[in-house]
């Protein structure tokens, strides 16, 4: 296990785990917590042993309560939080990871907590999980892709009564809109979360990168273009 001052990142086998690490204060997402979770995933992007990541959070209650509200207005200047941001890209990583992510998520979820989870590619959360996008009525926007990735998951309505309304979620009615893949018992989370990830690993890890590579360019092609991609990378 390696622990960093805000996460914790241990491999079993082919499987890595990373864990959001300040249950005192519900996992807030801060920037040191930004600068680590750069530098664990950078370092996993690259290591072919790696099939899948788990991502979790620690503690009872949240998986990530959203961004660390005492760090609001403390960057040193716009500009150079602009800088700091394009050179440590951690949602541009997280979106070209080569392998599968997969999000364990609890409690409450919310701000960029939500983001974080939308850009992990399985989404199973335990039934207690309550999730929201509060940034509206804090009188600033989703800056880590929420406004692009809530909507193309859950649509154009439920993502603007989200975020506009402020309206929480709870699981049961973030499955129905499809923001989750499945809900289960907080008490099952963790064994079923490490089941999938256990099938997944025990693929071809070159079939199980092509085959999320092929998925994810997709999303951004024609069909008719995605059917040539695939028909270039099988024939
Ligand atoms: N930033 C910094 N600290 C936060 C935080 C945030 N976004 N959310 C919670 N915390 C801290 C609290 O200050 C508290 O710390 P303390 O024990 O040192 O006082 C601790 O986490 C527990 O939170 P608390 O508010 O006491 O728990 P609760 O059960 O009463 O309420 C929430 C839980 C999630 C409803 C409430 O904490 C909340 O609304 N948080 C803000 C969520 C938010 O707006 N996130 C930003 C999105 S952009």
């Amino acid at each position: 296990m390696n622990s960093f001052a805000t996460i914790q990142y241990r491999r079993v086998g082919r499987i890595a785990y990373v864990t959001l690490n300040r249950p005192q204060v519900l996992n807030v997402f801060s920037v040191q917590m930004r600068d680590d979770l750069f530098e664990v995933l950078s370092a996993i992007r690259l290591d072919d042993e790696i099939c899948i990541l788990v991502l979790n959070g620690a503690g009872d209650r949240a998986f990530c309560a959203g961004a660390d509200l005492s760090e609001f207005l403390t960057a040193p200047s716009a500009l150079a939080a602009r800088h700091i941001r394009a050179m440590r890209d951690l949602w541009g990583l997280m979106r070209a990871m080569p392998q599968p992510v997969i999000c364990a998520l609890h409690g409450y979820v919310l701000g960029s907590g939500v983001e974080l989870a939308m850009f992990c590619d399985i989404r199973i959360a335990a039934s207690d999980t309550i999730f929201g996008l509060p940034e509206v009525h804090l009188g600033i926007l989703p800056g880590a892709g929420g406004t692009q990735t809530v909507r193309r998951a859950i649509g154009l309505s439920q993502s603007l009564s989200m975020m506009l309304a402020n309206r929480r979620i709870n699981a049961e009615e973030a499955l129905r809109c499809r923001m989750l893949n499945r809900v289960v018992g907080r008490d099952e989370l963790a064994d079923t979360v490490e089941e999938m990830a256990a099938s997944i690993a025990g693929h071809k890890q070159e079939t199980v990168r092509a085959l999320k590579q092929l998925v994810m360019r997709g999303t951004d092609l024609s069909l008719l273009e995605g059917l040539r991609m695939e028909h270039r990378r099988v024939c």
